[in-house]
């Protein structure tokens, strides 16, 4: 009998986003894999020419910052380039450990643990902490991490959509009858909408249900509170999130990631999760740069640091909705948050991240191109990242960005918006980018 056999590259080819593709290589309106040719400022050099560069997660400009680097160089001509294993053998060196102190002092946690990414620290953490008996509820606006380490415990997996509150209750009501522990996770912003989850409330909901509660702050750490601790510290929630995540790759100006919380279960994790035990551990020149970026941070500087880019993101946010695009409001925040944290304004918060809703995939990579010939780099966020017919072009800025350079990238989105809307018709404008608040009543 003939056996036929299927190959398991054929999904490489003939996949449904192959064609599509191909047209955005031909046509070079790719707005993908671009290169960049010196560090992430706030003016780039990409593909032979100056960019504004709005598409970064340096949130505070540190990447360049000259003590950050100082600490990056000291670190590699201490330790060398690699350490060549895992923290469990061979991998660790005293600067791991003063982070994880720093880190745990900072987060006002019992202690942290480093990761060598932040995919990997929500990885090691969910595929630990969670079991095939238990149930893990999650925003559907999360990070792709945070599913892939549900998916790698074997969990049930109960998603409820974007901050809907009310099916955020029914899962926890479901999973009263699944038998196992309960463990909700979101992020505290939202890295494609620029949101901020309702914390407080889900943090009630936990407590009324018995779920434990986990908080990614990797937009929101470095960014958010009086302490830059996120978006806990900012909502006036941080006793009562139980673990919190969080990325080197952003504020800190490096690579690796953390998560913080109870001693025990710190522990736990640094004897049990695969994520930390079998990778090679955070080169020294990244845990040197995150632990001077971290430093920074926490100095007298830090405060100025936060409001300088929470600053820069409203001028943004309210320049771009003058000029007629449908950009993210700013968010109010209630009465038990840190109402005199850098970057509140009558009671309203602005993150570092502005989505433009484009809407057509298509239409926003041609938007994207205009923009990138007109000298300012920004991130699109295509369908399956954001819900079909949701394209995005998600912007975000750095404290270091000054005034007249947000002006001047405020000039290309006018000139880019009058051209192209005169060849391929209107833009959505104000208001059509529902504001969390609005679409969580929906
Ligand atoms: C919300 C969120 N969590 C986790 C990660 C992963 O962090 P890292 O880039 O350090 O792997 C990211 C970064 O892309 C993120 O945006």
């Amino acid at each position: 009998m003939s056996q036929t056999h299927v190959d398991v590259f054929a999904k490489a080819r003939g996949h449904d986003r192959e064609e599509q593709l191909r047209a955005a290589r031909e046509a070079d309106v790719l707005p993908y894999f671009r290169i960049l040719d010196g560090p992430a400022r706030p003016v780039v050099e990409m593909e032979g020419a100056e960019r504004i560069m709005l598409g970064s997660n340096n949130y505070l400009g540190l990447t360049a910052d000259e003590r950050v680097v100082q600490g990056a160089h000291d670190a590699l001509m201490r330790y060398g380039t690699g350490l060549t294993g895992s923290r469990l053998l061979n991998g660790t060196i005293p600067l791991h450990l003063d982070l994880e102190r720093e880190i745990a002092e900072w987060m006002g946690a019992d202690d942290a643990l480093v990761f060598t990414t932040g995919h990997q620290a929500n990885l090691g953490t969910l595929g630990t902490i969670l079991g095939p008996g238990d149930t893990v509820i999650v925003d559907s606006g999360d990070h792709a991490s945070i599913l892939d380490g549900c998916l790698l415990s074997r969990a049930k997996l109960r998603p409820f959509r974007h901050n809907r509150l009310e099916k955020l209750e029914k899962s926890l009501v479901r999973a009263q009858t699944d038998g196992g522990g309960v463990l909700v996770v979101v992020d505290g912003v939202f890295s494609m909408e620029g949101d901020i989850a309702p914390l407080h409330e889900i943090a009630d909901l936990c407590a009324r249900y018995g779920a434990r509660l986990m908080v990614d702050e990797a937009h929101g750490a470095g960014v958010l509170g009086r302490r830059g601790a996120g978006t806990a510290e900012l909502l006036g929630v941080e006793g009562r999130v139980d673990l919190r995540v969080g990325t080197f790759s952003k504020s800190l100006a490096a690579c690796g990631g953390f998560v913080a919380g109870d001693a025990d279960v710190i522990d736990y994790l640094r004897v049990q999760s695969r994520a930390y035990l079998f990778t090679a551990s955070g080169v020294p020149a990244a845990v040197g740069a995150a632990l001077a970026a971290l430093r920074v941070l926490r100095s007298d500087e830090g405060h100025d640091l936060l409001a300088a880019v929470l600053d820069n993101a409203r001028y943004l946010r309210d320049g771009l909705e003058g000029l007629g695009f449908a950009v993210v409001q700013a968010q109010h925040l209630d009465s038990s948050a840190q109402l005199d944290a850098p970057g509140v304004l009558d009671g309203t918060i602005v993150t570092p991240i502005v989505p433009i809703l484009v809407g057509d995939d298509w239409r926003a990579v041609l938007l994207w191109r205009a923009l990138y010939d007109a000298g300012v780099f920004v991130n699109t966020a295509l369908h399956p990242a954001v819900p079909p017919g949701g394209a995005l072009l998600r912007t975000s800025v750095m404290a270091t960005h000054d005034r007249a350079t947000i002006d001047r990238a405020l000039e290309a989105f006018a000139m880019v918006k009058r051209s192209f809307e005169a060849d391929h018709g209107p833009l959505p404008g104000p208001g059509e980018l529902h504001a969390p608040a609005a679409r969580a009543a929906e």
